[in-house]
């Protein structure tokens, strides 16, 4: 993996973009990653069927951390049909590392957490071990 790309997760990691919580939202919803515990929560403000706010919180490690802020600046001003279109291979290009599969979960519990919340999708293809 490239320095630069490791130096982007980690600034994600350390200055997350879209981070707290919302007063008012929409959609609130928080999942776990039931390897580890660890759990995040988005709230979406929904607009003219796009997401007009975002926020993230919880915690987990460094990965979940910097894709759930990546995720979030991915789908401001989006509209909901392209952010379901979103995929898990999305995520991890946009991350730009290697995954390992053991990491995977780590990866892609933000996601999880946005399409789990806006669509009820529990599984989708790719989801399973
Ligand atoms: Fe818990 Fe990565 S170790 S989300």
């Amino acid at each position: 993996m490239s320095l630069d790309q490791m130096e982007y997760i980690l600034d994600h990691y350390k200055n997350p973009r879209n981070h707290g919580t919302l007063p008012e939202p929409d959609i609130s919803h928080e999942e776990g990653n039931p390897s580890c515990g660890d759990v995040i929560r988005i709230d979406l403000k929904i607009m003219d069927n796009k997401v007009k706010e975002t926020r993230f919180s919880g915690k987990g490690c460094a990965i979940s951390q910097a894709a759930a802020s990546i995720l979030t600046e991915m789908i401001v001003d989006k509209d909901l049909d392209e952010i379901k279109a979103i995929t898990k291979d999305d995520i991890i290009n946009a991350l730009g590392i290697r995954i390992s599969p053991i990491r995977f979960k780590c990866a892609t519990l933000a996601l999880k957490v946005l399409k789990s919340g806006l669509y009820g999708i529990k599984d989708w293809p790719g989801e399973e071990e």
